[in-house]
């Protein structure tokens, strides 16, 4: 298995601390913690339950991967008996964070857009002069699997240094069968060989290819009559994703693309109302998508048919940031039309070069007004429901997988308090220490 340069295996650096009157056995303790920080349940948090617990005093027991006790530390310290026993050093825990939406497969970055962007074009505008989505076709389609699977690994070795262990993961800068597939396929061997949990979506939608310019109808008949077929033949997608807006593909376009990926068994994923108002929290809803992402845009109208077909909101705060878009995602009127709002960096070349999910907590403060605790659950377990993983992963608490993120700060406020600074210090994924950050010495 692929670890970063400072992950560790096999070789835990902390002490082992004496159990005292043990009577049961596990893996790994987890002890000396200002805070357990969690949301709880299997299902995405609504309302006043989107608050995460927080709780001191507790240590968090682990065995074969799953979380097996959580418990005042001195009943722990009694009862279990560990191989392993990491001192928290007085910090935070927390599940690991799920990233409900990004674009991390590309080979090429795009900071001359930025530039143009800064000074003073839009996002469309660039993209309708050939940049955008368009500019990053060529890196990928010249690029081996070997290479990308390459460039993958180091974005999830970042992903896991900022204590990310599960990411949705589109393709989408392709947009020919082929290069499509082989992005799911590095996308599969990238999971297969990396301690992140990726959950795969086709995202052929993401654009009209240039050689379709002229032809748009033929690239839709294409991805309904072959390339959505093909993907879903592959048992390589779990989703599908549609980039519905008026310049890419506006709601009947979208409406048949994601009808035949639905039939076809995929689950549906769709970017929506994110520049325009163009009522595609409406279409999610009518089709019962999983979830709906950005929505800087949406109508009173389009959240009350999310809230009603139960469709996740997947916010990306960091990208009108970083379009200089001045318009946000209502946040708070979703939470009280009773939607439990994921958040997600939407990682990618073009519109959020960022992986940081502890910066799109401190955003979602800024922006949206979350609390802390509300912005904790966003990231953990409603991501999770967002992506049918709610049941396994999102919460610490017993039966779940140990997901787990050691935090270097006094409490949990500071997830949202602290901006520019990784507080990540000890990743474990399904009960393993996968990464450890290298202390500086002075
Ligand atoms: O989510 N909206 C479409 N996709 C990305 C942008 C991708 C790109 O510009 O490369 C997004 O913002
Ligand atoms: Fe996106």
């Amino acid at each position: 298995m692929r670890r970063p340069g400072r992950v560790l295996v096999g070789s835990l650096p902390y002490s082992l601390l004496p159990m005292r009157r043990a009577t049961e056995t596990a893996d790994l303790i987890v002890v000396n913690l200002a805070e357990v920080a969690t949301p709880l349940g299997q299902e995405g948090c609504r309302a006043e339950s989107l608050a995460a617990t927080v709780r001191a005093g507790l240590a968090v027991v682990v065995e074969r991967g799953l979380v097996v006790a959580v418990g005042p530390e001195d009943e722990v310290r009694a009862g279990w008996q560990a191989d392993d026993v990491i001192d928290g050093q007085g910090g935070v825990l927390v599940p690991g964070f799920v990233d409900a939406h990004t674009h991390p497969i590309f080979f090429g970055t795009r900071e001359d857009e930025f530039e143009q962007r800064v000074a003073g074009k839009s996002y469309v505008e660039i993209a309708q002069a050939g940049g955008g989505i368009r500019s990053s076709l060529r890196g990928v389609r010249d690029a081996s699997r070997e290479e990308l699977l390459e460039q993958l690994l180091l974005r999830l070795d970042r992903f896991l240094e900022l204590g990310t262990t599960c990411v949705e993961a589109k393709t989408g800068y392709g947009l020919t069968c082929e290069d499509e597939l082989k992005c799911l396929e590095v996308l599969r061997d990238a999971g297969l060989a990396h301690p992140v949990e990726i959950v795969p979506t086709f995202l052929g939608a993401h654009d009209v290819p240039p050689e379709y310019k002229d032809r748009r109808e033929a690239y839709i008949e294409l991805l309904v009559n072959e390339m959505l077929p093909q993907v879903a033949e592959s048992g390589l997608a779990e989703y599908c994703d549609v980039f519905t807006e008026s310049h890419v593909f506006g709601l009947e376009d979208s409406r048949r693309i994601m009808s035949a990926g639905r039939d076809l068994g995929l689950g549906l994923r769709m970017h929506v109302d994110q520049l325009t108002a163009l009522g595609g929290a409406e279409l999610a809803a009518e089709l019962g998508a999983a979830s709906a992402d950005h929505l800087e845009c949406v109508s009173p109208a389009g959240l009350e048919a999310l809230a009603a077909a139960g469709v996740a909101p997947v916010l990306c705060p960091l990208v009108p940031l970083y379009l200089g878009q001045t318009q946000e995602a209502p946040a708070r009127a979703m939470i009280r039309a009773g939607l439990a709002p994921a958040l997600a960096t939407d990682f990618n070349p073009g519109s959020c070069f960022v992986q940081s999910m502890p910066e799109v907590l401190t955003w979602a403060a800024l922006r949206y007004g979350l609390s802390a605790a509300e912005a904790l659950t966003a990231a953990t377990l409603n991501a999770a429901a967002s992506l049918g993983r709610a049941d396994r992963l999102g919460s610490i608490e017993v039966g779940k997988q140990a997901d787990l993120v050691l935090l270097d700060v006094p409490n949990h406020k500071f997830l949202t308090y602290e901006f520019g600074r990784n507080p990540v210090r000890t990743v474990i994924k399904a009960g393993e220490l996968v990464y450890e950050r290298a202390e500086v010495e002075f």
